[in-house]
């Protein structure tokens, strides 16, 4: 596991911003596994900075989100397809049927489960970007996933609802049930890129990076992949 930390949060985001550049570059179709949250949204930033600036083409990438609210709206702002498309997808020169995600509306969700994981194992995905939850989750995988787990409708913890609330500003609750990716599938991607910033993550990166392998922690499952990076401002990187 490659672990840098960067000099604070906006270089953090930048040398994520590297590392994502440098694997879209590198091929003509790239497979991109894209992560939602506070953290992911100042890379995304980033990307579209270059790409506005510097010539950053997104025209021969698929982008795969990891995870999906269940119960919103089909054009709820919350909804992370949204997300992707307003902080990324809408600012780039994605393609218009680049962006992939579990359908949340499907009329047979576990159906639906099957057909997404089927979807993202055949991409393969190259790079996978990643959060970290507070309790140690990775895309909606809850302590206590299964490390073998594929994708398939999860109920989410009060911690995690408490935690995405920002997004739900008008005090309407957080749904209390998502698809998400599994663990597996995660770990099948080829390169794993994890961003995290600020004090309050870094027990939680501590517990990842350099405890036991445990259900409880689903992102100390990142152990066990070939090629990790973990990029991380000064705060989050405190307790290693
Ligand atoms: C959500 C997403 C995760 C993400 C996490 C971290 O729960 N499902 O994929 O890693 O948020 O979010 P933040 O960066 O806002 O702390």
């Amino acid at each position: 596991m490659r672990i840098i930390v960067a000099e604070d949060r906006v270089a953090a985001s930048e040398c994520a911003a590297d590392i994502v550049e440098r694997f879209v570059r590198d091929q003509r179709r790239a497979s991109l596994g894209v992560a939602t949250g506070r953290t992911t949204e100042a890379l995304y930033d980033e990307l579209v900075r270059r790409h506005q600036h510097e010539g950053l083409s997104f025209a021969g990438v698929d982008v795969y989100l990891l995870d999906e609210y269940v119960g919103l709206d089909p054009d709820d702002p919350c909804r992370f397809r949204s997300v992707v498309q307003r902080e990324l997808a809408q600012q780039v020169d994605l393609r218009r049927d680049a962006v992939h995600c579990p359908d949340p509306d499907a009329p047979d969700l576990p159906r639906e489960c099957c057909r997404y994981e089927h979807l993202v194992r055949s991409a393969p995905i190259g790079l996978q970007i990643l959060g970290i939850g507070f309790n140690g989750h990775i895309a909606f995988n809850e302590p206590g996933s299964a490390f073998d787990s594929v994708t398939r409708i999860v109920a989410l913890s009060e911690q995690t609802r408490s935690d995405n609330a920002g997004c739900f500003s008008d005090g309407r609750p957080v749904p209390e049930r998502a698809i998400t990716q599994g663990i597996a599938a995660i770990l099948a991607a080829t390169e794993l890129l994890l961003l995290a910033c600020g004090e309050r993550k870094a027990a939680t990166v501590a517990a990842a990076v350099d405890g036991p392998l445990c259900e409880a922690v689903p992102a100390s499952a990142l152990q066990l992949h070939a090629s990790v990076t973990v990029v991380l401002d000064p705060d989050a990187a405190s307790l290693l």
